[in-house]
């Protein structure tokens, strides 16, 4: 039999898949830096571009990197005609998050001088495309669910403010740009751009472990990050609130029904496979929830019963003993709904924060000559050997 040669590690949960010099947690103590930088420092004072740059060239751009970086990606944002068309082809009603991963994969049909993870001018073609194609992108996928225009890069602009402005825009009118929002969003970006080998990226890295390109790399991360174990918790906590509210706003009733593990029911936004203390993405999120709230002038009920819930959840045994606190996903949908996102759109915001770390873990594997393809081995429990049986005597 084939079994006691390997190591047997469902889930990953004791599994190091790589070695790398990206990110930096500490699950214990709540701690997480990226490039050696404090998570706190990069939120306060950095810009998520400076981050991007950061996360995947090793180091702070000098301001003439910063310069070049920035131009580089706004010479790409546009998104090829052809492929502007392709978003015709979705239903209305779909979620954005196949739209947009279905987008990036096209990627690799539109822009083939980019793809070969062997050249390294190609490699850096296609970090930038993907950089300035995806607010491009994730606009509008929303732009065709709510059936209105899309618009075209205005480059004048930052990303994120050029992205708000594809999302939230109309040729019509000119589009005010709030610095509040432009600011929290960043912040935001930031705080999501890297964890190291989180699903997501473990399937991006996974599929690259293939030499497969890094357009095709990333649409499979997207399309990891859906789950709502992963990056559709936004979307998920956002809904368990609503429904809460619905019942009546009681979350004792809620956490009974969390505790006593009915099936499917979980305190969404909560709990960690790494960290077994407060995320410190989590307290810079709850913080920043109450200031852009007030600066937008919205009063949420959905914000008391979130405060509620975490309030109980952490003076309550289950959570206690566990080691469940708050994740970056708790407290984000707030915002975003706050901002004006709807609740579908919350996990490709994610993915537009998580784009850059993705594309640093990607090409760390790929620049490493010591990288095998990714192949897990498996306990096999199914039938030894046995002789077929013909159809008509079955
Ligand atoms: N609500 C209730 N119980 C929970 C929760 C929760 N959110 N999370 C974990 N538990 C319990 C779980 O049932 C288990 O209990 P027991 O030991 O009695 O069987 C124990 O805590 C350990 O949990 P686990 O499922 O073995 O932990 P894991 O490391 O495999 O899973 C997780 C981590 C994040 C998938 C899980 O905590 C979870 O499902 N949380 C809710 C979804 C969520 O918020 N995901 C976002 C994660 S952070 C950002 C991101 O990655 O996108």
């Amino acid at each position: 039999a084939d079994t006691g040669m390997t190591t047997f590690d469902p889930g990953f949960v004791n599994t190091s898949s790589t070695k790398s010099a990206i990110t930096y947690i500490d699950g214990d103590a709540g701690i997480l830096r990226y490039r050696g930088y404090p998570i706190e420092q990069l939120a306060r004072s950095s810009t998520f571009i400076e981050v991007s740059y950061l996360l995947i060239y090793g180091e702070l751009p000098t301001p003439a990197q910063l310069e070049d970086f920035t131009d580089k990606i706004r010479r790409h944002t546009l998104l090829h005609e052809d492929l502007k068309r392709f978003f015709d082809g979705f239903p209305r009603n779909a979620h954005p998050m196949p739209v947009v991963s279905s987008a990036v994969n096209a990627l690799s049909a539109y822009y083939q001088d980019s793809l070969d993870p062997k050249d390294p001018e190609q490699v850096e073609l296609s970090t930038i495309r993907l950089l300035a194609k995806l607010p491009t992108i994730a606009a509008y996928a929303y732009k065709k669910s709510v059936g209105q225009p899309f618009l075209y890069p205005d480059n004048s602009l930052n990303l994120v403010e050029n992205f708000l402005r594809m999302t939230f825009g109309l040729p019509a009118e000119p589009y005010e740009i709030d610095p509040a929002v432009v600011d929290a969003l960043d912040m935001l970006f930031i705080l999501h751009a890297d964890h190291e080998q989180n699903c997501s990226t473990s399937t991006v890295r996974l599929v690259g472990s293939s030499q497969a390109n890094l357009f095709t790399s990333i649409s499979g991360g997207i399309n990891a990050l859906w789950g709502p174990l992963h990056g559709g918790a936004n979307q998920a906590v956002l809904e368990m609130l609503e429904d809460i509210r619905a019942g009546g706003g009681d979350t004792t009733d809620f956490m009974n029904r969390v505790k006593n593990k009915e099936p499917g029911v979980k305190l969404m936004g909560f709990g960690h496979r790494v960290y077994k203390n407060y995320d410190p993405r989590a307290k810079l999120v709850k913080a920043a929830a109450d200031k852009v709230l007030e600066s937008l002038g919205v009063s949420d009920e959905l914000l008391d019963i979130a405060k509620g819930l975490e309030e109980v959840a952490l003076n309550d045994d289950y959570f206690i003993s566990r080691r469940l606190y708050p994740n970056v996903d708790f407290y984000t949908g707030l915002i975003y709904r706050a901002m004006g996102f709807p609740t579908r759109m919350f996990t490709v915001l994610f993915a537009l924060g998580r784009l850059p770390g993705w594309i640093a873990h990607w090409r760390e594997m790929n620049a490493d000559p010591s990288t095998k393809i990714g192949r897990p081995r498996q306990v096999y429990t199914g039938y030894t050997e046995r002789d077929y049986v013909d159809l008509s005597g079955r």
